[in-house]
């Protein structure tokens, strides 16, 4: 079953199986920005579960850029001690466990009381709920560099703690997505216009990272296959951008898609096209395999061992797999035996579809919660109901934040 083949890296890495938790932001800091017994009792959750690899839920390169209240933030050594259990309570079965590492850019909510920086001085479109977020202020040449030496900072503060790789996010409309993306970036500098300038920012990072850290190190990039926006990142621009990528020492590339305006990574692409089929990106992924030099993973829908067996044959090297396993920790385990387990959360059929995708991210973050609780998920809870519980704990969060920054600001 090549499913549970070990698969090597081009660093020489190793890992035992195809199978990778997605990253899912979880919002389980503690009050420091540091993980928290919540978040350790979830990770050993899943390491006991068999992934050959785990993926952090999004980690902050700065705290004045969240993209959301709750988020663990890595920027200097003041908590690296958890970090350190962090890691080594991802690793204790075996997997290989990564730090995603994320900048907001303009999808942070304006509640949370920060500037927003993003490359070109254009807000969210997500029609009635446009107003929770701040038009952007674009950015110039020292907050770029500014940017980019903060991914290469906590990349480093990572392996430190004894995470074996890290994986730059740069997906799902958040600030190098938003660079890549000619919809949200209108520069005219050599940070915008043709594709190679609109990609600079990430290829500048994945240098600077590559140049802070051992070269056993795994270096990822989470990339869209496209943005599926009229206008916006394609398929042929994935393409080229993973062509770019291939010099540079890049160990895997994860294929998502979609943003908070069009969330297709939920398979709720405004176009429809995702819907087709359980591995929602698995024909882009299959295109970008032809080019790629490094392994390549799909990630969104694949809940089936079938499907994941179907993925790895068509020639994709790894699965990526968040919401299954937000329902069932031990579904790699549960597969290998040869059970059919198929995690599933009821369908949101909801016209809005911006809400729609919020209760779904709720839905999950709601079984994340009951994992770090020691307690079961209950994947048939009510949608509604998780996201109004989602909501208060927000409202509860931010404020906690906020209270946070002040002191900061002020010691600072
Ligand atoms: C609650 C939740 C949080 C997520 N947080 C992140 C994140 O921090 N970083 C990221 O790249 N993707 C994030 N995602 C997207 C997942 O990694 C994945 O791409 C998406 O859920 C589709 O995979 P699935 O169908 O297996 O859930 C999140 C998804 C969910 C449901």
């Amino acid at each position: 079953m090549k499913v549970f083949e070990k698969l090597v890296f081009p660093n020489g890495s190793e890992i035992p199986n195809r199978i990778a938790k997605a990253a899912m932001e979880e919002n389980m800091a503690d009050l420091n920005h540091a993980p928290s017994e919540e978040l350790m009792r979830l990770y050993q959750a899943w390491a006991d579960g068999g992934v050959g690899l785990i993926i952090t839920g999004n980690v902050m390169v700065d705290r004045r850029a969240m993209t959301g209240p709750g988020g663990v933030v890595l920027e200097d050594e003041q908590h690296l001690e958890s970090f350190k259990r962090w890691a080594q309570i991802s690793r204790s079965k075996g997997a290989q466990a990564w730090l995603q590492i994320n900048h907001p850019g303009r999808q942070m909510q304006s509640n949370l009381g920060q500037e927003t920086w993003a490359p070109s001085a254009i807000a969210l479109d997500l029609g009635k709920m446009s107003d929770r977020f701040n038009t952007p202020i674009e950015m110039n040449q020292a907050m770029i560099q500014e940017v980019i030496d903060r991914f290469a900072n906590t990349a480093r503060l990572g392996e430190k703690a004894g995470f074996t790789g890290v994986e730059i996010h740069a997906a799902h409309g958040y600030l190098l997505s938003q660079f890549l993306s000619p919809l949200s970036n209108k520069r005219q500098d050599q940070w915008g216009g043709s594709l190679e300038n609109r990609a600079r920012i990430l290829i500048e990072i994945v240098k600077a990272v590559r140049a802070v850290v051992a070269d056993t190190f795994t270096v990822a990039v989470k990339l869209n296959s496209a943005d599926f926006q009229r206008g916006g990142f394609s398929a042929e621009d994935a393409q080229q951008v993973v062509q770019m990528l291939n010099g540079l020492a890049v160990d895997l590339v994860e294929l998502s898609g979609g943003s908070y305006e069009a969330p297709a990574m939920q398979g709720q692409a405004r176009d429809g096209r995702t819907l087709a089929r359980e591995a929602y990106f698995l024909e882009f992924a299959q295109e970008i395999r032809k080019v790629a030099k490094m392994p390549v993973m799909v990630t969104g829908g694949i809940r089936r061992i079938q499907v994941a067996e179907q993925v790895i044959e068509s020639g994709v090297d790894m699965v990526g797999i968040a919401t299954a396993l937000a329902i069932e920790p031990n579904l790699p385990h549960q597969w290998q035996q040869g059970q059919n387990t198929a995690p599933e959360l009821k369908p949101i059929h909801w016209k809005n579809k911006t809400l729609a995708s919020l209760a779904n991210m709720a839905t999950v973050k709601f079984q994340l919660r009951k994992l770090s609780l020691g307690k079961r998920p209950n994947p048939k809870v009510s949608p509604a109901w998780a996201l109004i519980l989602q909501q208060a704990a927000m409202a509860r969060r931010t404020r906690l934040y906020k209270n946070r920054m002040r002191h900061y600001s002020a010691a600072c």
